[in-house]
């Protein structure tokens, strides 16, 4: 049976043909059509106009009442598979910790990490599955997820067996990240050297035997991994076929970028510390260069240079980050109103950056973040509105009147 969506008022991003990403001057812009209808068949979009559409008998017709038909949301960076939560962390932070302070007294990651070992992989699923809908239900069509609670080779891998068990259960389009070196655990503090070791030697090869990640992540940064000790681990990474996506220069400028950039990342993400290096270095690469606009807002940091990144001439994408210590939220329309309101990008900017370019940073450009006949039918159907603009600017209140997932609607 085919689904018709009709009386869309708005229907963005229509792309024919199918570019990977869209930078500086050209995030501004989206091709649109105006009162426009939408087809789905076997979950994937088969073809769309403008004008009045003539459904035939059989299928299932959507009014759209007039509001926005977008590609679902593509959120390229969240950690939303942990146990527990951290808001005792929060008051601190409240009370004039810093985030590595917090970190350095075995808080941080460390903490849930502690409390992910005690959670069986059941509990550890029955527990992320919620988030997994709620994302759905605040529009996300495809998300990566990373391990880096575990610090073990046991439980990164209960991590990643829930991950996929996620991606079993609901419409969700899930990639998964290994991410050992999120941080140095407890029992090697004075020994991350070993800590390297064990991620290289025990931990890589047990996720590639198991076919449990698409991408590998370092936390490099200053505190936690060297830029030396990224480059071993992204390396042996590779040799399992594990493309790079990391975490770089949240804390200060670490030089992650460039190790990232020199080992073919897909995406280097936060990036609060970027300077013209920095720049000159993603303008020669393939790499998407991620904003985290979310954690920057929940801690309290320095946004990322976003205008800098784009009048250079760069892509940008925009992600949640959502995680229990530094962006408890996987709220894509905040994120989109946070571009627009502290990285000062423009409302199709934002846009681009939570499609297309978010689809790009975790390697889903032929499938998602465009409107293109043959993608995944992973779709936004808003409130009636007279202008996208609305959506981002009205911060704090969902304007998403239905999601559909792979042709089906959640
Ligand atoms: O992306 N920066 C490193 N990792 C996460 C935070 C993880 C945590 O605090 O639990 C992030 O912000
Ligand atoms: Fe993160």
């Amino acid at each position: 049976m085919r689904l018709v969506l009709k009386n869309i008022g708005s229907l963005l991003i229509t792309a024919h043909e199918p570019a990977p990403w869209v930078s500086g001057k050209e995030m501004a812009s989206v091709d649109a059509l105006s009162n426009a209808w939408l087809v789905i068949e076997h979950g994937r979009i088969a073809c769309y106009g403008e004008g009045e559409v003539i459904p035939f008998p059989d299928d299932e017709v959507v009014d759209c009442n007039g509001g926005v038909v977008m590609p679902a949301f593509c959120d390229s960076h969240t950690h939303l598979v942990y146990a527990g939560s951290r808001e005792q962390e929060y008051e601190d932070k409240i009370r004039g910790l810093s985030y590595e302070e917090i970190a350095r007294r075995g808080g941080g990651i460390l903490n849930s990490a502690k409390l992910l070992s005690k959670t069986s992989e059941d509990d550890l699923f029955e527990q992320s599955l919620p988030r997994a809908y709620e994302i759905i239900r605040s529009g996300t069509g495809a998300v990566e997820i990373k391990s880096g609670y575990g610090l073990n080779t046991r439980d990164e891998l209960k991590m990643l067996r829930v991950i996929k068990r996620l991606a079993e259960e609901t419409e969700l389009t899930i990639r998964s990240t290994f991410l050992g070196a999120h941080a140095v655990p407890a029992n090697f503090r004075s020994d991350q050297e070993g800590y390297v070791r064990q991620v290289i030697e025990e931990m890589i090869p047990a996720v590639a035997q198991e076919k449990l990640a698409d991408f590998i992540d370092v936390f490099c940064d200053r505190g936690f991994f060297t830029v030396e000790q990224t480059g071993q681990i992204l390396e042996a990474g590779a040799k399992y076929g594990l493309a790079p996506k990391i975490h770089a220069n949240e804390l200060d400028y670490s030089g992650g970028i460039q190790v990232g950039v020199r080992h073919h990342a897909r995406s280097v993400d936060h990036l609060e510390f970027v300077g013209e290096e920095e720049l000159a270095v993603l303008k020669e690469s393939g790499t998407m260069p991620t904003i985290l606009p979310g954690a920057s807002l929940f801690l309290g940091l320095t946004y990322a240079p976003a205008r800098k990144m784009i009048e250079a001439g760069l892509p940008v994408a925009l992600a949640s980050d959502y995680n229990p210590g530094s962006s408890p939220s996987g709220n894509m329309e905040l994120v989109m109103s946070l571009g627009i309101m502290q990285l000062k990008m423009l409302p199709f900017e934002v846009l681009n950056a939570v499609t297309r370019n978010g689809a790009y940073a975790m390697g889903l450009e032929d499938t998602h973040g465009t409107i293109t006949p043959g993608k995944t039918a992973s779709l936004i159907i808003t409130e009636p509105m007279a202008d996208f603009g609305f959506m981002p600017y009205a911060y704090g209140s969902s304007q998403i009147d239905r999601v559909i997932l792979n042709g089906k609607i959640q």
